[in-house]
């Protein structure tokens, strides 16, 4: 070997040394990621949370299944907030996503206010981990650290999206497929279902469990027929698509025990919901029952699920970038004239255009 090529070989050896194994496949986040390069990035984040929570207490919800949708699609690298472009398929559009993912807006909020302090620092992905667990506090809800380091993905995949984020409708078994194939286990799935103790659905998503249920023109039978009138006034036959139920009819804002209770009274909103206590003979009964006994478990389940969820794919390193604009990857936010090439990532992802 010439002694270019050494000098070569030494470099790339220095850079791997330094940038803490950015080639691992098993690369680990910390929650430390971002002490001394932005200390403030929690308080900020909470700071606009907090803020627009205060008009909007749905939002709290809206941002925690924000981050559920990015990392069962391609990992958690926040390419769920990636428009549409020449070369990007937007998952927004994707069945689960039209029409229905809220706080995107606020996400952009947020990474203004992060860029201010911090320029090209901490990545959208970690901005939607975080803003995760603030918002889960916000409600009264579980808290755990969140590790981060993290970095934006380059591509989107609208069909990717449509196959992999589960459907109201699926089966107790597709639920449980759609989490494994996440290395999410039945517990994992129990437990982050308990998300919906807060926050809406459209009408659109139980219409057939109120009026025409698997075409059998009568409701769900294992609907509660209390519940059943009050929903049904909520989502008149042939009504608005777009009207709202609460996941939670008693504390609809809150994150607490009572989705569980609630399937247990047959009060589950969605089928994929009620099915966890009513299918016959499922393991999921017990787990339901154990949660709706004892807040402490299922906070405790919650936080490990959303660690692990939050850690599906992720990229770190120096793979990935770090986005100006979460709408865009950097070489768009150049084209679009939304940042300068000077301003951006120093991975050299932009500064090469
Ligand atoms: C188990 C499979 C799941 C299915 C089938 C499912 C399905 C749905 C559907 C259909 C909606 C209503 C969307 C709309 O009306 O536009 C919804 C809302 C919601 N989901 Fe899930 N979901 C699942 C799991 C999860 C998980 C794992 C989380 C988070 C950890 C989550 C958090 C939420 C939240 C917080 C809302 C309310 C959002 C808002 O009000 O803006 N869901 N989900
Ligand atoms: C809080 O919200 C108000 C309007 O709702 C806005 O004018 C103000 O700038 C916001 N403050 C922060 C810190 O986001
Ligand atoms: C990205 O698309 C969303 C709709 O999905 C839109 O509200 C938002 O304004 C777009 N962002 C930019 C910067 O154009
Ligand atoms: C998106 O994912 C699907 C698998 O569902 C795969 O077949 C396809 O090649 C991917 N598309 C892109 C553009 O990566
Ligand atoms: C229920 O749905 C089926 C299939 O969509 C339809 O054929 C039937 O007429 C519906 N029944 C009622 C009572 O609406
Ligand atoms: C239905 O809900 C009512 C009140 O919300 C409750 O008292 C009743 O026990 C529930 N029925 C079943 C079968 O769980």
């Amino acid at each position: 070997m010439n002694s270019f090529g050494l000098t070569l070989t030494a470099l790339c050896c220095v850079v791997v040394v330094l940038g803490g194994l950015p080639f691992s496949s098993d690369a680990q986040l910390d929650p430390s990621f971002y002490r001394d390069t932005c200390p403030k990035v929690h308080s900020i984040i909470r700071e606009v949370i907090r803020n627009v929570s205060k008009t909007d207490p749905r939002m709290l919800a809206s941002l925690v299944r924000l981050h559920f949708h990015d990392c069962f699609v391609l990992g958690c690298d926040a390419s769920v907030l990636l428009n549409k472009t020449d070369t990007i398929v937007s998952e927004q559009e994707a069945f689960p996503n039209i029409n229905s993912l809220r706080g995107l807006d606020v996400v952009n909020q947020i990474k203004t206010a992060v860029e201010k302090a911090c320029p090209n620092t901490v990545s959208c992905a970690d901005i939607l981990a975080l803003s995760a667990q603030i918002s889960s506090i916000l409600a009264d809800g579980p808290n755990w650290k969140v590790p981060l380091g993290r970095r934006d993905g380059l591509t989107a995949n609208q069909s990717l999206a449509n196959q992999n984020l589960p459907a109201p409708f699926n089966s107790l078994d597709q639920l449980k497929s759609a989490f494994a194939a996440q290395g999410l286990s039945t517990t994992d799935l129990v437990a982050l279902s308990g998300a919906h103790t807060f926050g809406r659905a459209r009408c659109t998503f139980i219409t057939d469990r109120l009026y025409n249920f698997s075409s059998t023109g009568k409701p769900d039978p294992t609907l509660n027929t209390t519940y059943l009138q009050e929903l049904r006034k909520i989502c008149p036959n042939g009504g608005p698509p777009n009207n709202l139920a609460n996941f939670d009819p008693t504390t609809p804002d809150k994150f607490d025990k009572n989705y569980y209770s609630n399937l247990q009274g047959k009060k589950g909103l969605l089928q994929s919901d009620q099915e966890l206590f009513s299918t016959s003979g499922a393991d999921t009964i017990s787990i339901v029952n154990k949660f709706s006994a004892d807040k402490n478990a299922f906070f405790d389940s919650f936080e490990a699920a959303m660690i692990k969820m939050g850690n599906i794919g992720v990229l770190t390193g120096k793979k990935g970038e770090i986005r100006k604009h979460c709408n865009f990857v950097n070489s768009k936010s150049v084209e679009l004239g939304l940042v300068n090439v000077a301003s951006t990532d120093s991975s050299g992802m932009v500064s090469s255009i």
